[in-house]
């Protein structure tokens, strides 16, 4: 069984790939470059899910095959779910993570600590050819702190504190951010949901 993941990011393809792999061993995943696909696809959409939805639309109308695609970010409650579906171009530049937390640290500055609260959300998409579509959401909920602490993970890592482990997802090894992350919880819904549908479609 074929699907296309909406992405050219080798790490990424390889990361789903196993995830996935665990609960469906026959599972090729194969990227838009596997698949000759040489455009961009603009992430027109308002939110996660649309995001999702556009990318893996695409996937499967230029393969074919069925597409499978992620969209994900962080959303500040004091700043109404800010960045949002921005969260790579928060700043301007796309994915300056560097200027990103920048940013996000001086729209907080005066917001005090209870209500610095956020979350990361995943929203995974699946296409198939005959039309048929499932979204799946995973989500972690934390804090934003007022400096960058540890020096794993990526994008808002350093300044995500979650209390549960008294840890930033900076600090939290690859296992144990999968273990709690949107992203995690979001592909284990995506593989209940597929065993449901058989991934057939
Ligand atoms: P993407 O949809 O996975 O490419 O994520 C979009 C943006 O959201 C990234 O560039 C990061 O700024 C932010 N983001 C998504 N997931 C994470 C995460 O696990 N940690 C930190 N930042 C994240």
């Amino acid at each position: 069984m074929k699907m296309v993941l909406a992405s050219r990011n080798r790490k990424k393809i390889a990361e789903l790939q196993t995830l996935l792999g665990e609960s469906f061993p026959d599972l090729e995943l194969l990227s838009l470059d596997d698949v000759g696909f040489v455009g961009e696809i603009e992430e027109t959409g308002e939110t996660f899910e649309e995001n999702a939805l556009i990318k893996a639309q695409t996937a499967c109308r230029v393969s074919g095959l069925p597409g499978i695609a992620d969209d994900s970010g962080l959303a500040v409650d004091a700043l109404n779910g800010a960045p949002g579906v921005y969260s790579a171009r928060y700043a301007g530049g796309h994915g300056d993570d560097e200027a990103n937390n920048a940013k996000l640290l001086s729209e907080l500055e005066n917001v005090p600590d209870e209500k610095r609260t956020a979350s990361f959300i995943c929203c995974m998409a699946v296409v198939w050819p005959n039309g048929k579509k499932v979204t799946v959401q995973g989500r972690v909920s934390g804090l934003i702190l007022r400096e960058k602490r540890g020096n794993g993970g990526f994008g808002y890592d350093p300044l995500f504190y979650y209390p549960p482990l008294g840890k930033t997802t900076a600090e939290l090894s690859a296992e144990e951010k999968n273990a709690v992350s949107h992203r995690g919880s979001a592909v284990r819904e995506l593989c209940r949901v597929l065993k449901d549908n058989k991934i057939s479609g």
